[in-house]
C-alpha cells in the first residue's frame, strides 16, 4: 500500500486515542534500532520511546526470539493456568521490588493495572476514598481516570463515584522544595477528609506525562510514614517510571521507600507486548489467601507477553542497562541544562536518568507557563511538529517538552539528536522577542 492510501484508511477506520477524527499520523514503515521510519523512508530518533514504553527501541533480538519460541508451545492459555514464562516472570518482578513484596497480579497495561490495585485497596481495608495528585496520570477506565489528576480525568470523572480526592503535587519549580510543607497540607487534607475513610494514596513516584515532576529529597518517605500513621495504603505508580528509565528497577527506590503496591506496564516488556500488572506486599498478598480476589481479565498473564517480560528483564540485567542509564544520565542531564542555559524560553529543566523535560515559560522571571495550564493550544502541538520535521520524535502535555529516549541510546545518539531541539528552541526564543 502507498503512504496516501495507509492514511486515508485509517483516518476512515481507526478512532484514535485522546483525538478527535481530525488526524494526520504518520505513516511508519519500520523501526530500528532507536530510530524509525516513515514510509518516504525518512528517519525519526524516537526520542519519547513512543509514549515512553519502548524503552530498548526496536530490534532486540532475544526479545523478539523468546516471543517466537513462546509462540511455539501455545500462544494463549487461560489465566486459571500454570505456566513457565508467567511462574519465571512473577518471581522476577518479585525479586526486582525487593523487601516485602510477595505476589503479582498481572493485566495488559497500566489503566487496568491500577484499576486492579484500587480494588485491592478499597477491599483490604474496607475504606472508600482514595488520594491522588493532580498532575497525574494513571489510565483512562473508569477507577483509574478518576484517580488520574490531568485534565483528561474530566470526561471520565464520575460525579455519583465519589471519594476520589486530589492533593497538589511537590512542584519545585513553581512551589518551593521543601517536602515538609507539602506533607503538612496534605496531613491537614487527610485530617479534613476522616482519615479512617481513606484506603489508598497513588503517586507516580516521578510523575511522568505531566511533565517529569521530581519530588525533594524526604518527600516520599514523609509520605511513607505519613500513610503508615493513619493506616492508609501507599500505591506508587511505577508505569512509567519503572524498569529503569530512571536508573533504578523503580523509580521510588531512589528514596528508600517500600510502598504496599507497585503498579507497573511499559518497560516491563519494553512494549514488545502488551503487559502490566499489580506487586502486592506479603501484608497484602495474605489477605487474599482465604479472601477471594473479586476482578480478572481473559488476558491475564498473556503468555506471548510473559514470555516478552522474562526476555525484557533478563536483557536489563545481563546488559546492565539501569547502570548505564545512571552513567548516560549525566550526558543527558548535561545538555538539558544546556538548552536552558541558551534559551530564556525554557523555565525549568529536570531530568533523573533517562526521564527529562523541559518546562517552557514566556517568561523566565515571573514563571508565566508558555500556555495556560489545560487550555487548548496550538503552540505546543507545533512545537512538536516542528520537532517532529527535525526528526526529533517526543511528546509532552502542557508546557512541557518531554524526553524519555530509550535506554539503549549513545552518548554520541543524544548528541546527534539535540541540535534539532536547540534549532526549534530558537524559534520560540524569537516568537516571544517580537
Ligand atoms: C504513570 C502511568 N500510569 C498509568 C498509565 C496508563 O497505562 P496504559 O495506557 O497502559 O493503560 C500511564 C500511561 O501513560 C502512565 O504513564
Amino acid at each position: 500500500m502507498t503512504k496516501d492510501e495507509i492514511v486515508a484508511l485509517d483516518r476512515q477506520y481507526n478512532q484514535h486515542p485522546w483525538l478527535s477524527g481530525k488526524v494526520s499520523p504518520l505513516a511508519v514503515a519500520r523501526g530500528e534500532g532507536i530510530y524509525f521510519y516513515d514510509c518516504d523512508g525518512k528517519r525519526y530518533a524516537d526520542m519519547s520511546c513512543q509514549l515512553s514504553c519502548n524503552n530498548l527501541g526496536f530490534s532486540i533480538v532475544p526479545i523478539q526470539e523468546a516471543i517466537k519460541a513462546q509462540l511455539d508451545r501455545f500462544a494463549y492459555i487461560g489465566p486459571a493456568h500454570a505456566f513457565e514464562t508467567k511462574s519465571v516472570l512473577a518471581q522476577k518482578l518479585v525479586q526486582l521490588a525487593r523487601g516485602d513484596f510477595a505476589k503479582v497480579f498481572f493485566t495488559l497495561g497500566g489503566s487496568d493495572a491500577n484499576e486492579a490495585a484500587l480494588n485491592m485497596a478499597r477491599t483490604v481495608t474496607g475504606r472508600p476514598k482514595i488520594l491522588s495528585r493532580y498532575r497525574s496520570y494513571h489510565g483512562s477506565t473508569l477507577g483509574s481516570g478518576n484517580i488520574s489528576g490531568d485534565p483528561r480525568r474530566f470526561a471520565l470523572e464520575n460525579p455519583a463515584a465519589n471519594g476520589f480526592l486530589k492533593f497538589f503535587d511537590p512542584y519545585c519549580y513553581r512551589g518551593g522544595g521543601s517536602a515538609e510543607t507539602y506533607l503538612a497540607q496534605l496531613e491537614e487534607q487527610i485530617l479534613y477528609e476522616g482519615a479512617e475513610q481513606i484506603a489508598a494514596v497513588f503517586v507516580e513516584p516521578v510523575t511522568g506525562a505531566n511533565g517529569v515532576i521530581i519530588p525533594p529529597d524526604g518527600y516520599l518517605q514523609s509520605l511513607r510514614a505519613l500513610t503508615k500513621k493513619y493506616g492508609i495504603l501507599l500505591v506508587c505508580d511505577e508505569v512509567m517510571a519503572g524498569f529503569g528509565r530512571t536508573g533504578k528497577a523503580f523509580a521510588h527506590q531512589h528514596w528508600g521507600i517500600e510502598p504496599d503496591m507497585i503498579t507497573f506496564a511499559k518497560g516491563v516488556t519494553a512494549s514488545y507486548m502488551p503487559l502490566g500488572g499489580v506487586l502486592l506486599s506479603k501484608q497484602i498478598a495474605d489477605s487474599y489467601q482465604e479472601k477471594v480476589f473479586q476482578f480478572g481479565l481473559t488476558y491475564s498473564g498473556h503468555a506471548l507477553a510473559c514470555a516478552a517480560g522474562v526476555a525484557t528483564l533478563e536483557y536489563y540485567a545481563e546488559n546492565a542497562i539501569f547502570e548505564r542509564v545512571t552513567e548516560i544520565g549525566k550526558t543527558f542531564a548535561a545538555l538539558l541544562a544546556e538548552q536552558k542555559a541558551k534559551h530564556p524560553c525554557v523555565g525549568d529543566a529536570r531530568s533523573i536518568g533517562l526521564f527529562g523535560a523541559l518546562e517552557l515559560v514566556k517568561d523566565r522571571d515571573t514563571k508565566e507557563p508558555l500556555v495556560p495550564y489545560g487550555q487548548p493550544n496550538t503552540t505546543m502541538p507545533r512545537v512538536f511538529a516542528m520537532l517532529r520535521e527535525r526528526g526529533f520524535s517526543t511528546y509532552g502535555r502542557e508546557n512541557n517538552i518531554n524526553i524519555t529516549p530509550p535506554l539503549i541510546i549513545t552518548e554520541a545518539q543524544l548528541r546527534e539528536a539535540f541540535p534539532a531541539l536547540d534549532e526549534v528552541l530558537s524559534i520560540i526564543d524569537k516568537e516571544l522577542a517580537i
